[in-house]
């Protein structure tokens, strides 16, 4: 195969940005789009030259020309798109999280064994310049053994109402690149999470029974301990991470627009970091849509699969228990609730 003909499904914020990225990268085509609001879409898409602009996704699944899509609809929607599309022998990109069920995605994980498609799962962050470099620095024992991961991850201002509402809670929504990028740089498995949270940045949080900050501690089966905090609202974009070890300590910072600092006789100022996620990975949101068309050309493993958005969502559900019952909850007991699925 030379040319890999996509259909895009979702056309909010993350399908465009992927069109945008998609449609500079030989060897692509962006053959077909489909959004259930297809008018909102329509001008946007002839200017982009997509082909066939359709509300039903399955337009897109049925024609035989497609050889992948990306599923960038809102995540109750994907379960049934991916098996769709893995049923009609697509390659799949989706993003993040698979489903918001632990038991739907378990089943997924299944369909997709059987239907021996590709699957990407949304994780930018690991195709990160800064993320991407601590997990090779630890990887090739330049800190020796881990021992202590800090992720601190805040965004700017939290979203609307309309999307609190529906995206699932901050671990599955938020948080859950932050258990991917502690998985990615520690190089083990999550085996107990303890978490304290709390609602301070915005009371609507709580009519959804959500909160907005947390603290989130982490204990490896290798041994290292981590501790994630996150807040809904930091007034600039405050994504840094730490992994100390046995031999030394590997850092990365935010990423700024410029680094003038202005120095006078009040004091030392610089700009604010990269806004939001759009900004700070923009860069990530390129390399993992590349990486994906790599692996389908060249036939190889894709970097981010099933199982890596599976594991994240775990973590995620053991998240929200301990935060509920208020206690360390161990993955084994979430895995053990899935007894009578085949992980
Ligand atoms: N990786 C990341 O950094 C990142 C960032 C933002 C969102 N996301 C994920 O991307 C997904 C979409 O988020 P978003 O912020 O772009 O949402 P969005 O609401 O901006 O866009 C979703 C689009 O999908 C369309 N849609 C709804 N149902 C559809 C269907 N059945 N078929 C086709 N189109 C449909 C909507 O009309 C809308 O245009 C979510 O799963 C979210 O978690 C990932």
């Amino acid at each position: 195969m030379d040319k890999i003909k996509l259909g895009i499904i979702g056309a909010g914020r993350i399908g465009k940005l992927h069109v945008d990225n998609l449609k500079n990268l030989k060897n692509v085509e962006i053959k077909s789009i489909s959004d259930i609001f297809v008018d909102n879409i329509k001008e946007w898409a002839e200017q982009n030259g997509i082909q066939v602009i359709t509300d039903n996704y399955m337009n897109i699944i049925n024609d035989p020309e497609i050889n992948a899509v990306f599923i960038c609809s809102p995540t109750d929607t994907h379960v049934q798109i991916i098996k769709d599309a893995a049923k009609a022998g697509k390659h799949i990109f989706c993003e993040k999280p698979i489903s918001f069920s632990l038991e739907q995605t378990v089943q997924l994980l299944e369909t997709l064994r059987q239907s021996k498609v590709k699957f990407q799962t949304g994780f930018n962050r690991r195709f990160d310049h800064n993320m991407s470099r601590v997990q090779e620095l630890v990887s090739q024992g330049k800190v020796g053994d881990p021992h202590i991961l800090k992720i601190t991850s805040r965004d700017p201002a939290p979203p609307h109402k309309e999307y609190i509402k529906n995206c699932g809670g901050l671990f599955i929504d938020m948080s859950i690149h932050d258990f991917d990028i502690a998985r990615f740089v520690i190089g083990s498995e999550v085996e107990e999470v303890y978490v304290q949270g709390a609602v301070l940045v915005d009371p609507v949080f709580a009519e959804f029974n959500d909160i907005d900050t947390a603290i989130i501690s982490l204990k490896f089966k290798n041994g290292a301990l981590g501790v994630i905090d996150n807040s809904r609202q930091a007034h600039y974009y405050d994504q840094r991470v730490e992994v100390f070890g046995s031999k030394g300590c590997v850092t990365i910072q935010n990423d700024f627009p410029n680094s003038a600092e202005l120095s006078t006789a009040d004091g030392v100022q610089k700009d604010k970091p990269l806004y939001f996620f759009l900004e700070r990975y923009n860069t990530a949101y390129i390399n993992e849509v590349q990486a994906f068309i790599e692996a389908i050309l060249n036939d190889t493993p894709v970097l981010v699969n099933q199982n890596d958005g599976f594991q994240a969502e775990l973590i995620a559900h053991a998240a929200k228990l301990s935060y509920l019952e208020k206690r360390p909850v161990r993955i084994e007991e979430i895995t053990n609730r899935l007894v009578n699925i085949t992980i």
